[in-house]
Order: C-alpha cells, then sequence, then structure tokens
C-alpha cells in the first residue's frame, strides 16, 4: 500500500514529486524516495523514515531532471532501510511499485542463475532487474517492460522510468489502484488522484490488467490481453481545503471535530422532504438476507448496522472479516445482499471478497467514501458516505458517516419490508437528524477526556465493554486507543466478561464502559459492579441520568447527552475518539500517522 507518483514535466520535478509524496504519505510512511533523468542520466535519492528526511536529504544532495518518478514505502519485503526503499534501479532501469509480487523468489533465482546481483531485500527489485535482463538481451525499454509485466504475478501498481529517456513513463496496474493525469503538455502517474489534484484534474483511472506507455503527449493504454484500449479522462474534484488541517494541530483532530458538518451533509444529501432517498434499484422486498464484509473499523460499523437491520428491518444478517470470507468461499445463497463497506474502496482484501461474491449475490452495493474507487465501480450500486477526505490513518469521521449511512439504509429496509410504521419510522429519522448537533455539543468534553487521557496513558492495558450496538462501539473503542496510543486494548461484550477476561480486572486496568440508558443499561450496571467489585478502575460513559442512577464511585465518569438508544453508537463514538486521541498526545505518539500503520491497505 505505498503511494506511486511520475511526473513528465516541464519544469525541475523533484519538489513536484516530493509535494505528490507528502499527499500520498498516508499509504505508508517507513522511507521514501525519487529518481529522475537528467540530460539523459538516471539518478536517484532515498532516505527512512517520515518524508522531511527526503526533503532534507535533498537540499544537501538536489537532483535535477524534468521527468521523474517517487514513492512512499510502507514494508512488505524487507526493513525499513535506505536500501529496500524505493525507486530500486537496476542499470538503465527505474521502478517505484506498489503490492507484493507473488512470485518474486523464482523470478530471483533465474536472475541470480543468470548472474544479476540484488541490492536489496524486496520483491521489487526484481521487476529491475528483469527489465533490465531484458535490455541486456536487446530489447528496446517498451518491450523489456512489457514482458516485464507478462511475467509479474501478483498486486502491483507500476511506474519505469529508464535512463536515456527523458520522455517516457510507464505504468502499469494489477491489483493496486493507479492513476494517469493530463496536464498542458504534462503528463502524471499516480496512485490516486488526490496525489495529482494540485497539478491536474483530469485523470484517467487504469483498468485492472491495464498498462500505460505514457509521453508528454499523452498516454497510449493497453488492456490485459496487449490490446489497445480507451479509457475516459474525467474531471475529478476535489477540494484542496479539505485536505489541510484547517487551524488543528493534527488532522484526526480536525476530521473529529469535523464530524458534525459533514453528517449533517450526509443527511441533507440522503434524506429529502422527510424521505430517505435512494436509488430505486435498491429493494430490500427482493432479498432475504444480508452479508456484509468489510476490514478494521468498516468492518466495526458493518457489527453495529447487524443489530439494527436485525432489530429494525428484520432481515438477518452475517458479517465477516474480509480477510477471512475470501478465502472461506462461503456459500451464498439466493436473495442477498453483499454490503462492503470501505473508506478507502481500495482495501484488497475487501476488493477481493467483493469480486468473491459477484455472480453469487443478488446485489453487490458499497458503501465508500472514495467514489472512484476500484469497489465504486466494481459494484451494482455504490453509496458515498459524504466524509470528505480523511487523512488521519486512524478512521474517525469515516467511520460515524457509515453509521449514519447504514442507519438509513436501515430504516428504508424496515419500510419498504413493512416492519416499521410511519410514525416510528419518522421518529427515527428525527432523531437521527439530531446525531450532527448532539455530537458538536458534545466537543465540549474534550477537556475532560484530556484530564482522563493523561492517567489512561500510564496504564498497560484497558478494556472497553458495551451491550447490544455498543459492544462493536467498545472494540471500536479498543481499537483506536491501542492503534494511536499503543497501549493494549481490548472490547468486550459486557455480558461475555464473566466468561474469562474478569481474570484481569485489577486496580491498575481502567475499564471503559459505554452505557447510553437504552433497554440494556440495567444489565450493563451489573457488569460494571462486578468489575468495581474487583477492584477495577471504571470510567463509566452515559448521559447525566445514566451518571447520576449508577456512576457511585465509579473511577471517572463522561457525561454525554441524551440520544435515541438505537442510534447511541453514532454519538458515542466522539468520546472513543477523543480518548484514543488525547492518550496518543499524552504519550507523545505519532497522531496522524501511528507506527506500522498506512491509511489505504491494498496488499493483503
Ligand atoms: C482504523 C482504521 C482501519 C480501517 C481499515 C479498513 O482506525 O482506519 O482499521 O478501517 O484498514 O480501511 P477501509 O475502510 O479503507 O477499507
Amino acid at each position: 500500500m505505498c503511494g506511486i507518483i511520475g511526473v513528465l514535466g516541464h519544469h525541475e520535478v523533484a519538489p513536484l514529486l516530493v509535494e505528490a509524496l507528502k499527499r500520498l504519505e498516508y499509504r505508508g510512511y517507513d522511507s521514501a524516495g525519487i529518481a529522475t533523468v537528467e540530460n539523459g542520466v538516471l539518478d536517484r535519492r532515498r532516505a527512512v523514515g517520515k518524508l522531511v528526511n527526503l526533503s532534507d536529504l535533498l537540499v544537501h544532495e538536489p537532483l535535477a531532471g524534468k521527468a521523474g518518478i517517487g514513492h512512499t514505502r510502507w514494508a512488505t519485503h524487507g526493513a525499513p532501510t535506505v536500501g529496500n526503499a524505493h525507486p530500486h534501479k537496476a542499470g538503465p532501469v527505474c521502478v517505484v511499485h506498489n503490492g507484493i509480487i507473488e512470485n518474486f523468489q523464482e523470478l530471483r533465482r533465474e536472475l541470480s542463475d543468470a548472474g544479476y546481483r540484488f541490492d536489496s531485500e524486496t520483491d521489487t527489485e526484481t521487476i529491475a532487474l528483469l527489465t533490465q535482463s531484458y535490455m541486456d538481451g536487446g530489447m528496446d525499454a517498451i518491450t523489456a517492460a512489457k514482458s516485464t509485466i507478462g511475467r509479474l504475478e501478483g498486486a502491483f501498481g507500476l511506474c519505469f522510468l529508464f535512463e536515456g529517456q527523458g520522455d517516457l513513463l510507464i505504468a502499469a496496474r494489477k491489483g493496486s489502484p493507479l492513476a494517469i493525469g493530463h496536464g498542458d503538455g504534462e503528463m502524471f502517474i499516480g496512485s490516486d488522484a488526490i496525489a495529482l489534484a494540485p497539478m491536474t484534474d483530469q485523470i484517467t483511472y487504469l483498468e485492472d490488467g491495464d498498462h500505460a506507455i505514457v509521453t508528454r503527449a499523452g498516454a497510449k493504454i493497453f488492456g490485459s490481453d496487449g490490446a489497445p484500449v480507451s479509457r475516459p479522462i474525467k474531471t475529478v474534484h476535489l477540494d484542496a481545503t479539505r485536505i489541510e488541517k484547517a487551524g488543528h494541530k493534527h488532522f484526526m483532530a480536525k476530521e473529529i471535530a469535523e464530524q458534525p458538518i459533514v453528517l449533517a451533509e450526509a443527511m441533507t444529501h440522503y434524506v429529502q422532504n422527510g424521505e430517505i432517498t435512494l436509488p430505486e434499484a435498491l429493494d430490500f422486498t427482493k432479498f432475504d438476507r444480508i452479508t456484509m464484509v468489510a476490514c478494521g473499523t468498516a468492518y466495526l460499523a458493518c457489527l453495529t448496522a447487524k443489530y439494527w437491520f436485525e432489530q429494525i428491518a428484520r432481515i438477518p444478517v452475517e458479517v465477516d472479516v474480509a480477510s477471512e470470507f475470501r478465502y472461506r468461499e462461503p456459500p451464498i445463497p439466493a436473495r442477498t445482499l453483499a454490503i462492503f463497506v470501505s473508506q478507502s474502496g481500495e482495501t484488497a482484501d475487501t476488493l477481493a471478497a467483493l469480486h468473491y461474491a459477484k455472480g453469487k449475490a443478488d446485489m453487490i452495493l458499497s458503501v465508500v467514501n472514495v467514489t472512484e474507487s476500484s469497489m465504486a465501480r466494481d459494484s451494482d450500486l455504490a453509496l458515498p458516505i459524504l466524509a470528505g477526505v480523511e487523512v488521519s490513518v486512524a478512521s474517525t469521521k469515516a467511520f460515524t458517516c457509515q453509521l449514519s449511512l447504514l442507519s438509513l439504509l436501515t430504516l428504508k429496509a424496515a419500510q419498504q419490508r413493512g416492519k416499521i410504521d410511519i410514525g416510528t419510522a419518522a421518529k427515527h429519522l428525527e432523531n437521527l437528524k439530531k446525531i450532527p448537533s448532539l455530537i458538536s455539543h458534545s466537543l465540549a468534553i474534550s477537556s475532560d477526556v484530556k484530564k482522563i487521557a493523561r492517567k489512561i496513558a500510564k496504564a498497560e492495558d484497558v478494556l472497553f465493554l458495551g451491550r447490544g450496538a455498543m459492544f462493536p462501539l467498545a472494540l471500536e473503542g479498543a481499537l483506536k486507543l491501542k492503534e494511536l496510543s499503543y497501549i493494549h486494548a481490548e472490547g468486550y461484550a459486557s455480558g461475555e466478561l464473566k466468561h474469562g477476561p474478569i481474570a484481569l480486572i485489577d486496580n491498575r486496568v481502567p475499564v471503559v464502559v459505554m452505557a447510553p440508558r437504552d433497554a440494556l443499561f440495567d444489565k450493563t450496571v451489573s457488569n460494571m459492579q462486578e468489575v468495581m467489585a474487583r477492584g477495577g478502575k471504571v470510567l463509566l460513559i452515559s448521559d447525566a441520568k445514566g451518571i447520576a442512577q449508577a456512576g457511585q464511585g465509579v473511577w471517572e465518569t463522561l457525561t454525554m447527552p441524551e440520544v435515541d438508544p438505537v442510534f447511541a453508537p453514532i454519538l458515542y463514538a466522539l468520546p472513543a475518539q477523543l480518548l484514543a486521541y488525547y492518550t496518543a498526545i499524552a504519550k507523545g505518539t505519532d497522531v496522524d500517522q501511528p507506527r506500522n500503520l498506512a491509511k489505504s491497505v491494498t496488499v493483503e
């Protein structure tokens, strides 16, 4: 899930490449590098760690040239070292790569036997060396690159740059997304349109199996059978201001604070004149069951939606993590709606699961943030969550927007299936519309959360408890905390605690209890008492009445506004996010780019 950029420009490209890599850093930030061709000479600079290290290097060792490629890495094969950083160079070839070459060992053996020497532990270097070997055998650059691409198994987005070729880039896509940008006598290649946004909004998306020969005059694209194909040029509008921190210290803080606005905008988009407006093709009377597939936080949005779909629309739902679903080969009976939820729309496992379900499920629906993503394009129907660009690696506003859209789908399904009367549906919709302003008011808990977070930062383990639809939120609270603060955290269904995890409780383990006053409140409170009876330190998150009723003797409290219990998971996502955010600040970890992670996971 690395980030790739390529530029054939009018001016010096190094600054453009670095600027574009900054916009791609969300895809990985273990190391970065660029290569350029200047007067026919191919040269490169690479640095370990954040992009700023590459920028520093370029100040001391600048790289001239009007043609170049760049890469920001999330390590797969080989540790994040300079030697393993991209671009990889072999003789007259430089390559940047996103993905995994599955047959690289076999190719490596073949090249070693032919006398080629490897300088890195990466699968990518094999691509550069194989191309060099074909050129050594007399092929020109284009034929050599094409022959190499034909030998590769696995997933890749690739960009080649050649010695002596200041007007040539070759791009190839299998699995990993790749976009071509069209400028005025300039051409660009990028992992996504965001990377290219300041340079051009004229974008061609390569389809799976395509490769492209790119010169300043334009791009010639070839399909998987090698025959020329025509792919449309689209105008892609990306609001650059949404990619800035807008005065916030971190993207995560900005994205948390943005939730009331984006949720309200999404609600306006999907609810008109009191009616939930969804494409007519989406008819829930045609389905007897739903299967939902996603990864990480998006998976937890699906788990929450399972409670809603089953309780309100009375339709059975199965939820799977994509990496399990895709290889389990589950039977998909007739009259199944398959829903794939993904912020990026590019997550490799979710995309593969979607492809597995294609032709088996009656309808493939994707719920995505990036509307030009592979998942959106490969679905029967794609519904945007309208969260706007999410830069911080930890998902926040995408999660609440996913929940909000899934709750609208639930209400629509309940209406279409006759499981809810008009009055109840209208009441739910009214309550759902209040969520953005409730979140807005609740941002005031930030100063309380900050104080509590300083204490949580000293813990080694933290547990999160919730019941019903709050159970997935307990999992989400734990996921956010561990990914941002590196503190070990687990989420449990409150009722499951005494079947094992309660053995972990002592006075060093904070236990966060997510307890809106719903039908299960008293039961959650009983579980909380069991924790306190064993010396556990409880942070109770509830509304004022809930805290008055059950807050006696707890360690800490956070007071939330009253909310329709059905949609409490959307509101209660906020304290979970803030707790992780401020704990990360207290621990001094990297909030927007936590270690070992990447925003878009395009390898399985
Ligand atoms: C956690 C987080 C990840 C993503 C997961 C799926 O904060 O952001 O768990 O939710 O990698 O990504 P998408 O939604 O792009 O498929």
